[in-house]
C-alpha cells in the first residue's frame, strides 16, 4: 500500500506538486544569523508548504490530489447550494456510511469507509438508509470521475465540504487516507429514530461515540430535514432556519408538540410545535431523557459551544475504524466557513410560541430565555428538492449503477 506521507529519500515528487523553494540566508552579524536560524526553526513547522500543479498551497504534499476533486464537486455537485438538499444529503450519508463499525465486533464493518456506496445494493436496502439513495445518484458520477481517492475519503471530504456550505459551521477538519471497505456493514448498524435513547445510545457507544458526543452530532439536524417519513411530503425541516447551522433545532425540539406537518401516524415522528416542520421521535427523546436532556438544552443559544462540540465528534465519527496514524491533515484544503450573521446568533422563539411551551427536561439548568420573534405565525417552507439528486437509484438500491465502483476502488485503496 503506498503511504501518503512523503518517504525520507525520496526525491521523486507527483506531478501535481512541488515544494515552494527555501527562502536563502541573510549574511547578517552572527547573532542575527542565530537568531534567525532560531526562528526559522521554531516557525518552520508552521510554515511548511507545499504548491501544488493548479497553484493552491497544502501543507502535505499528499493533500494535493484533493483540490481537482474540491473544484469539481465545487462547480459540478453542490453548484449553487448554499446549505440546501444537496449539503444535507451529502451529510447524512458521511453518518451511514461511517457508523457501520463496532469496538466489540469486526462484522459490523470498517467504519468510515465507503461500504455504503460500494455495497450499495445490500446496505441501501436497510431501512434506516431509506432515502441515501438520492446521496448515490448525487455523488455516484462523481466518485466514477475521481478514482485516485477511495470512495471513503470521497464521502467523507464531500461532507466536510458540505459543511462549509452552512453559515454557522466551525471550520471543520479532514483527515485523508481512508481504506475501503472489503464487505458490506450488516443491518442494525445506523440507528433508526423509532429506537429509543438507551438503544440509540448502545449503539454509538458501541461504535465509539459517548452521549456527549452523539448529542453534539446531533446538531446536523439544524441543517436537516426529512424527505421519507410522511410518505406524501419531502424536505420537511427539523428546524425553521434547516439553511443555517445555529442553535434553533435545539430550541424548536424542545417546544410543547401542536402540530404534525401531513398526516398523523408515521413511524418515527411526533407532533412539531411551528406548521411545516417535522420532529423525529427520537430527537424528541434526546430532548426529554434524562441522560441527554442536559447535554441538548446547553446548545440553546449558545452558538460557539454547538459549532466546537459538533466539530470535534464529527471529526471522530468521520475516521471511525480507520487508522488515523496512516492518514494526512488535509484540513487547509477544505474552503473557509460562512459565518453566521451577527443578527442570527440569537436564538429566538418563533412566533406564535414563547417560554411557556418550553417542556422543561434538565434538571439542573433553566432554559434560557429568549425573545420571541416578531409577526404573524409561521409556516415553514420545505427545503427544495433538487432534481438533480432524482437519478435512477431506488430507495430499496435497485436500480442503482455500481458495477464500476469495485474496480475504481481497488486501483486507488491499493495505491494510497
Ligand atoms: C443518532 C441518531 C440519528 C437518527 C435516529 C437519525 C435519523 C434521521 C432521519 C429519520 C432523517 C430523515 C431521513 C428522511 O426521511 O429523509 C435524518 C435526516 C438527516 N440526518 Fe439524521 N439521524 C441521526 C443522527 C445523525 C447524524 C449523527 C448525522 C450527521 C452527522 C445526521 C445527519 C442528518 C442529515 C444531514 C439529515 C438530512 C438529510 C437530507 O435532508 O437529505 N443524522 N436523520
Amino acid at each position: 500500500m503506498r503511504s501518503l506521507e512523503p518517504k525520507v529519500g525520496d526525491n521523486t515528487k507527483p506531478s501535481w506538486c512541488s515544494p515552494v523553494p527555501a527562502a536563502p540566508t541573510p549574511m547578517f552579524s552572527k547573532s542575527l544569523v542565530v537568531l534567525a536560524a532560531l526562528a526559522t526553526v521554531l516557525a518552520s513547522p508552521l510554515e511548511r508548504r507545499v504548491t501544488c500543479a493548479g497553484g493552491q498551497t497544502t501543507s502535505n504534499e499528499a493533500c494535493c490530489v484533493l483540490f481537482p476533486v474540491l473544484e469539481d464537486i465545487q462547480a459540478n455537485l453542490f453548484g449553487n447550494d448554499t446549505c440546501g438538499d444537496a449539503s444535507h444529503t451529502a451529510l447524512r450519508v458521511s453518518f451511514h456510511d461511517a457508523i457501520g463499525f463496532s469496538m466489540t465486533n469486526k462484522s459490523f464493518g470498517t467504519g468510515a469507509d465507503g461500504s455504503i456506496f460500494l455495497f450499495g445494493e445490500t446496505e441501501l436496502s436497510y431501512p434506516a438508509n431509506l432515502g441515501i439513495a438520492d446521496a448515490f445518484n448525487l455523488e455516484a458520477p462523481f466518485i466514477n470521475g475521481h478514482p485516485e481517492i477511495s470512495v471513503a475519503d470521497f464521502i467523507q471530504f464531500t461532507a466536510a465540504v458540505s459543511l462549509t456550505k452552512c453559515p454557522g459551521v466551525a471550520q471543520p477538519t479532514f483527515m485523508f487516507g481512508r481504506v475501503d471497505a472489503k464487505a458490506p456493514a450488516p443491518i442494525g448498524t445506523v440507528p433508526q429514530p423509532t429506537d429509543n435513547i438507551p438503544v440509540i445510545l448502545a449503539r454509538m457507544g458501541d461504535a465509539g461515540l459517548n452521549a456527549q458526543e452523539t448529542v453534539a452530532l446531533i446538531a446536523s439536524h439544524s441543517i436537516a430535514g426529512a424527505d421519507d417519513i410522511d410518505p406524501n411530503l419531502q424536505g420537511l425541516p427539523f428546524d425553521s432556519t434547516p439553511s443555517t447551522f445555529d442553535t434553533q433545532f435545539f430550541v424548536e425540539t424542545q417546544l410543547r408538540g401542536t402540530v404534525f406537518p401531513g398526516s398523523a401516524g408515521n413511524a418515527g415522528e411526533v407532533m412539531a410545535p411551528i406548521k411545516g416542520e417535522l420532529r423525529l421521535l427520537s430527537d424528541s427523546n434526546f430532548a426529554r431523557d434524562s441522560s441527554t436532556s442536559c447535554f441538548f438544552q446547553a446548545n440553546v443559544n449558545n452558538q460557539q459551544l454547538m459549532a466546537n462540540n459538533f466539530k470535534a465528534a464529527f471529526a471522530k465519527m468521520q475516521s471511525l475504524g480507520q487508522d488515523v496514524s496512516k492518514m494526512v491533515d488535509c484540513s487547509d484544503v477544505l474552503p473557509p466557513v460562512i459565518p453566521l450573521p451577527g443578527a442570527q446568533q440569537a436564538a429566538f422563539f418563533p412566533s406564535g410560541t414563547d417560554q411557556e411551551d418550553v417542556e422543561q427536561a434538565c434538571a439542573t439548568a433553566a432554559f434560557p430565555s429568549l425573545p420571541v420573534l416578531p409577526g404573524p405565525l409561521e409556516t415553514v417552507a420545505s427545503i427544495f428538492q433538487d432534481p438533480a439528486t432524482d437519478g435512477n437509484c431506488d430507495d430499496d438500491g435497485s436500480g442503482c449503477v455500481l458495477s464500476e465502483f469495485p474496480t475504481a476502488a481497488k486501483r486507488s485503496s491499493s495505491e494510497l
